[in-house]
Order: structure tokens, then C-alpha cells, then sequence
């Protein structure tokens, strides 16, 4: 959908807020004073470079639908137990679910590293490579989609398709289902949460889903700032702010509790040299055009990651990905799809000059003309959504014993 029907769909979806959003950013823009009630707005000097700077208040923050995170809601055919967790993180630890049982979930999204890698492009599986940045599992239980192209749709989904993907864990699900079989504290473990007679491949996603639903961010200085602490973000981020919801367009496409729209944008990305010199990663690259169905001219033709494309088939999805959350950047650089960025200095300066190059590029990139402050502003915004470290213990994990 064009971008100007999915806003219009938005404020009409929106109803009454809608009304409540346009008196908040007109206050916003208006850089009135925040403490007058809406109306006060209504007539605006323009700003000017000497107007004293006005924070946005948590009220006005969360009518433009920012705010802390509420409690994850997972669905009904897989609700949380304590045991079922407990069985996940297991799972998620354990090299056992990969062919050469080296690799786990937590080989690469590692709990020191905000549970991602601090790579520019995943390893993969042995003998071959990855070719996407790997997102954070942090907060992963909330989105509707997953994956930077959005491929699946719900976390036990997306366990099975790490399980079985050749570039992930290369693993056959029966093949899964009897090594667990051979750990007998698995087998107890199992039955105690899903029944006798397991442990089932699906079982397995399933308990990993209910344990990555566990991994929430909390603590960042922006939610401090959100509960009323109006000293957890310091000025600088407090200017970044309100550039992020006013003149630098951000929100546009970040906005929510996870800053994300959920949607898919084209922003031009430079693909790095790594994606596109590496002949190992350009046969991954080969190898999922093709399993992926797409026509025999854009497997021959394509230079770089369609991403949404390969989902939709549609030529305006080329180059769109999904809008990643912002929350806990300050673990998981390098950023974007294909970890073109080291540091959030490098993905400002980026915006600044109006994006990339791409045949979709999203009409919402423009270039934004910031000054110096304004672009360490952004960044001490975006580094104020970062929360204590989220540290969970790797299991003592139980051995294989022959099944009787
Ligand atoms: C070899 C590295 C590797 C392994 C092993 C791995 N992943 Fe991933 N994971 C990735 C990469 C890379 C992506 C991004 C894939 C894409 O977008 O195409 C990803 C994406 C995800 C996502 C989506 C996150 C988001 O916000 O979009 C979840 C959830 C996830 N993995 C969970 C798991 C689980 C659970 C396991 C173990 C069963 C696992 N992963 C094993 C590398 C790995
Ligand atoms: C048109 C929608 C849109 C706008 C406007 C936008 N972004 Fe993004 N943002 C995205 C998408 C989509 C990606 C992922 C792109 C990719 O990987 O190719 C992204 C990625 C990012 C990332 C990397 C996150 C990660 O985990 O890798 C950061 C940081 C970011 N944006 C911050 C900002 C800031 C700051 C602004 C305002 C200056 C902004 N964005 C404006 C859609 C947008």
C-alpha cells in the first residue's frame, strides 16, 4: 500500500485519537507551553532559532503512542507456564538442535551481546554463511511479524524455521525429536509440560516461543522518564526527542511502544562489500532467490537483498524491509538488514542526506539539513532506549543416555 493510503487507513483506524493526535502535534510544532491545555496552541509563532527549548511532557509522548512496554500477551494455544519457560531456555541453549550439534539459538543471538551477534552479517551454518544482520530476540514476542522481510508470523514459527533452515541450524525435525527422546530428563521435562508421549518438534518451538517471551526490555532512561523520573533523560536526548517526533521525520515510520511501525520501507541501504564480493555469501544469496520462488530473471538479474519481495513477489516490495524496533540499540550494532552501519553517528548521517538509493525508495526520506547538535541529540535519544543488560543464565545442559 503507498504510504499516503496506509496514513489515511491509519487516522481513520485511529477515530477519535486521531483528533487527540493533531491538538498534541500542533502543540508539539507549536512549541507552546507544555503545560497549557491544547487550545492554547492555536496560534504559533514561528520558531525561531532563540525560542527557549520546550520538552515534550510523558502525556503528550504517549497521545503521539510512545510509552513503556505493557506485559506480552502470547497466544491461546500456547500460553505461559513456568515450566514451559523453563524447558525453553533450555532448548534455546542447546547445540544438540543443530545437524552438527555445534550451533544453538544462543550461538547467535548471544545473551552478552543484547542477544544478537555484534556482526555486520551472520556466520551461518558450518561451511556456509549467512547473509542478514541478526535482530536481537529482546522484545521479539511482540511483533506481529518477524524476520527483516516479515517472512513468519509467530515466534514458534519462526524456532521451526531456525531449526530447519540450511543457513541456521540445518536440522531435521524427526531428527530432533529422537536426540531429545535420548535425554531422559528432556522426555520428564517434556511430558510434565506438553504430556506423554514426546517430545514433538513442534513442542520444542513452542517452549522456545514462551521463553524468548520472557526477554523484555525495561529500565531504559527513556522509560524512567516515562514513569515520571524527569531526570533520566538528559537534555541532549530530550532535544532528539523531539526532533525524532517533529522535524526529523522519524516517527513517521518509528512510532509505538517499540518505535516501529510494524511496516516495510525502502530506505537504499548500500549493500557492504562483504555481501557483495563474498562468493560464498552471494551463494547464499543465489540460494534464496531460488528456494524462495523467485522468476528465473530476478535470480539472474538481482544485485542485492529484495527483502519484502521475496515474500509478496511484487516489484514495488523490492528493497523494502521491516521497521526494525529501536529499543536496545546500544547492544545490537551494526544496524540494518545487512549491518551496513558500525555505529547510530553513521545511520543519522544516513537520514540526514535523505537515505540511499532504491528503485522503491520510501517518499517519507528526505534530506533533513541537521546541524551538528541536532544529529548527537538523535543519538543520545536513541541511546536513551537502551535498558540494563538482560542476563540469563546458560543452563547446565543433560547428558544423552541410551533409551530403553
Ligand atoms: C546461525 C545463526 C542463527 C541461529 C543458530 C539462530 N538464529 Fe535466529 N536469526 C538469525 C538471523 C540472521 C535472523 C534474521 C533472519 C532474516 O531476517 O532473514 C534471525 C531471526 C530470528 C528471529 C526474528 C527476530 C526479529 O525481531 O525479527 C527470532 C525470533 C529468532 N531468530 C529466534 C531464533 C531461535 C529461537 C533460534 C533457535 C531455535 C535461532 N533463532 C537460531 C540467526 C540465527
Ligand atoms: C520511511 C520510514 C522510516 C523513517 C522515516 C525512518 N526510519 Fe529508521 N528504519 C526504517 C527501516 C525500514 C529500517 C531498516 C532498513 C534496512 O535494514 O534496510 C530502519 C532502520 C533504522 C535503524 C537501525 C536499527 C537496527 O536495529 O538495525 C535506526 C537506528 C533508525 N532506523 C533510526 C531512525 C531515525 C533516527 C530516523 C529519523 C532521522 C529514522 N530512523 C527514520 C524506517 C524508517
Amino acid at each position: 500500500m503507498p504510504v499516503r493510503f496506509r496514513w489515511i487507513a491509519l487516522v481513520t483506524a485511529a477515530g477519535i485519537t486521531a483528533v487527540v493526535i493533531v491538538i498534541a502535534v500542533a502543540l508539539v510544532n507549536g512549541g507552546g507551553d507544555a503545560s497549557a491545555p491544547p487550545g492554547a496552541a492555536a496560534s504559533p509563532a514561528p520558531s525561531t532559532a532563540a525560542d527557549p527549548f520546550v520538552a515534550l511532557t510523558p502525556f503528550q509522548l504517549r497521545v503521539l503512542s510512545f510509552d513503556v512496554l505493557e506485559p506480552v500477551e502470547l497466544p491461546e494455544d500456547n500460553p505461559f507456564t513456568e515450566a514451559k519457560s523453563e524447558l525453553g531456555r533450555f532448548l534455546f541453549f542447546d547445540p544438540r538442535l543443530s545437524a552438527n550439534s555445534a550451533v544453538s539459538c544462543a550461538s547467535c543471538h548471544q545473551p552478552d551481546r543484547g542477544w544478537a551477534d555484534a556482526l555486520p552479517l551472520n556466520f551461518g551454518y558450518a561451511g556456509s554463511v549467512h547473509w542478514r544482520n541478526t535482530p536481537t530476540v529482546i522484545n521479539s514476542a511482540y511483533h506481529p511479524k518477524l524476520g527483516w522481510d516479515g517472512k513468519a508470523l509467530r515466534l514458534d514459527i519462526q524456532a521451526q524455521g531456525a531449526m530447519k533452515g540450511a543457513l541456521a541450524q540445518n536440522m531435521d525435525p524427526v531428527l530432533v525429536e529422537e536426540r531429545l527422546r535420548q535425554i531422559p530428563e528432556y522426555v520428564r521435562r517434556f511430558a510434565e509440560v506438553f504430556g506423554p508421549g514426546g517430545p514433538w518438534f513442534e513442542d520444542a518451538s513452542r517452549a522456545l516461543a514462551v521463553f524468548q517471551s520472557t526477554l523484555v526490555s525495561r529500565n531504559a532512561p527513556f522509560d524512567r522518564f516515562m514513569e515520571g523520573d524527569d531526570l533520566a533523560l538528559s537534555e541532549s536526548a530530550q532535544r532528539g526527542l523531539k526532533l525524532f517526533t517533529t522535524t526529523a521525520g522519524c516517527s513517521a515510520c518509528h512510532r509505538g511502544r517499540l518505535f516501529t511501525d510494524e511496516d516495510f520501507h525502502a530506505l537504499g541501504v548500500p549493500a557492504p562489500d562483504d555481501f557483495s564480493d563474498d562468493p560464498v555469501r552471494q551463494i547464499t544469496f543465489r540460494y534464496q532467490l531460488r528456494s524462495r520462488g523467485a522468476p528465473e530473471e530476478v535470480y539472474r538479474t538481482a544485485t542485492d537483498d529484495p527483502g519484502l519481495y521475496l515474500v509478496t513477489k511484487s516489484q514495488t516490495d523490492i528493497g523494502q524491509f521491516r521497521t526494525p524496533m529501536l529499543r536496545e540499540l546500544g547492544y545490537t550494532a551494526p544496524y540494518m538488514h545487512n549491518g551496513a552501519f558500525e555505529t547510530l553517528e553513521q545511520v543519522i548521517a544516513f537520514y540526514d542526506a535523505g537515505g540511499g538509493v532504491s528503485p522503491n525508495l520510501d517518499p517519507l526520506l528526505r534530506p533533513l539539513g541537521l546541524s551538528d547538535r541536532d544529529k548527537q541529540d538523535l543519538v543520545a535519544f536513541l541511546q536513551s532506549l537502551t535498558g540494563d543488560p538482560i542476563v540469563v543464565v546458560a543452563p547446565e545442559l543433560p547428558p544423552y543416555e541410551v533409551f530403553k
